[in-house]
């Protein structure tokens, strides 16, 4: 059953990416004057039916642990301000670390210590299986919004036949490019493989340097946390050695494996910077926004920001699928959030009504148009403005295949099974051979697959 929930996530995805197809109009990277002073111009919607909300739980207080990555707390602080102004439920905002599997970790205490001190909370995709005893059944009161959303994502949230979190936004890695570099550089394109991306790295590194002595070719998460577990799927995967677990078996020690995960060890230092082996979303989007990155390799949130008023490449960038291996396709690893209620909630009500407005249409098109994240509604993310904002939902790269970590087979054990392969491939990142580690990284996966 739980296999086929998650095999239902990558099809939903691909449903994403159908919209993306049926729509005519294709989103251009450069933005018209026009668009940005409307961005610009966007204000939190206000909350349907805010008067008998407030008649119900008006003067009622509630923590939310939401984000902390990019602008992401800057929104949930706008949105729970506004909606705190019409219900009169007052909403304290609390980012949570910024390393998925530290938010992971903070939540395991919190749950088991049965404690209220936490109403809603941010759930990563790969938890809602690890989490479900905890939190509160939302398909009573949310599951006519629910139709709204992909449904592939809804079934990956359904745990014994019960909602326990709504979808907030998706997320999938894409490459993101110096559009006046490579002409600078004579190439006519983002690179097709890693190879390509290497070679290209080079180059415009060596130029740059000259005048910036920061500039490196390309940047990702390479930090050891669940972000690497997703980069290095993607390099995996698209270099057909397998997804870390095939058909319930580790897969990860196999020569094709080796090879992508020594050749991008090999870029540390050279067309990387020697640092990337710390660097998480954040200070891949600083690199890359400050103009001292040819590539780099980032969620969609990143796109708004290299847009905004604040960069110093807007107008300087654009977004591809990420490169593949000599054999091999591009791939996505599928990323996202979404919101939950606790179970030791001692204001469930109102922090459904919370969960409510944040997952509702206009909220997704706010988040959308105001920090380029990935809609889970469907009318979200065929709306026209939303597309014109953000060009990694056009068909070229948002039907990229997607890949999904092996947290259908782990279950409560995921985030250990994420640690032994982000640990083995941060070790490989940092100098040692990939044979001198995927073997143990085999077997410690075996052993937890047995547990
Ligand atoms: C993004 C993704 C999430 C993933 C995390 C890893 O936030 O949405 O699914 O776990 O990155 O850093």
């Amino acid at each position: 059953m739980k296999h086929r929930r998650f095999l239902v996530l990558s099809g939903a995805i691909g449903a994403i990416a159908l919209i993306a197809s049926l729509s005519v109009a294709v989103a251009s990277s450069s933005q018209k004057p026009s668009q940005v002073q409307k961005a610009a111009a966007i204000t939190a919607p206000k909350v349907p039916n805010a008067a008998a909300i407030k008649k119900k739980y008006g003067g009622q207080k509630i923590t939310f642990v939401g984000d902390s990555v990019g602008d992401g707390h800057k929104r949930d602080l706008a949105l729970a301000k506004r909606f705190s102004r019409d219900t009169g439920i007052k909403v304290s905002v609390v980012p949570h670390p910024a390393a998925s599997d530290q938010s992971y970790s903070q939540l395991v205490r919190a749950f088991s210590q049965k404690s209220s001190s936490i109403d809603v909370a941010m759930i990563d995709v790969v938890w809602p299986g690890a989490f479900a005893p905890y939190l509160v059944d939302l398909k009573p009161k949310l599951g006519k919004q629910a139709k709204l959303h992909v449904q592939g994502i809804i079934q990956n949230n359904t745990i014994g036949g019960r909602l326990v979190a709504m979808p907030w936004f998706g997320d999938y890695g894409i490459l993101y490019y110096r559009t006046d570099l490579l002409k600078k550089y004579g190439y006519s394109g983002p690179p097709k493989t890693w190879a390509d991306l290497f070679k290209m790295a080079k180059k415009i590194q060596d130029g740059e340097q000259k005048t910036n002595s920061n500039f490196t070719g390309f940047v990702f998460q390479g930090n050891s946390y669940e972000g690497l577990t997703c980069n290095a799927l993607e390099w995996v995967a698209s270099a057909g050695g397998g997804h870390f677990i095939d058909n319930g078996k580790a897969t990860i020690n196999n020569s094709k494996a080796a090879t992508i995960l020594d050749a991008m060890r090999n870029q540390v230092g050279k067309t990387t910077p020697r640092g990337v082996t710390s660097y998480q979303e954040d200070q891949t989007e600083h690199t890359f926004d400050s103009g001292d990155a040819a590539f780099a390799r980032n969620w969609p949130y990143q796109y708004g920001i290299g847009a905004g008023a604040t960069s110093k490449v807007k107008g300087k960038f654009s977004v591809a699928v990420l490169p593949h291996g000599a054999k091999g396709d591009s791939v996505g690893t599928v990323g996202g959030w979404q919101l939950a209620v606790s179970k030791f909630s001692k204001r469930k009500a109102a922090a459904i009504e919370f969960v409510r407005y944040m997952t509702s249409p206009a909220v997704e098109k706010f988040d959308a148009l105001t920090n380029s994240n990935v809609p889970t509604i469907v009318s979200v993310a065929k709306d026209k403005a939303v597309r014109a904002k953000n060009p990694y939902l056009k068909p070229a790269i948002a039907s990229v295949p997607r890949v999904t970590r092996p947290a259908k087979y782990f279950k409560t054990r995921y985030n250990e099974a994420s640690k032994v392969i982000y640990q083995g491939i941060n070790q490989i990142l940092n100098g040692t051979p990939a044979k001198s580690v995927l073997p143990s990284m085999q077997s410690k996966l075996n052993q937890l697959l047995k547990r």
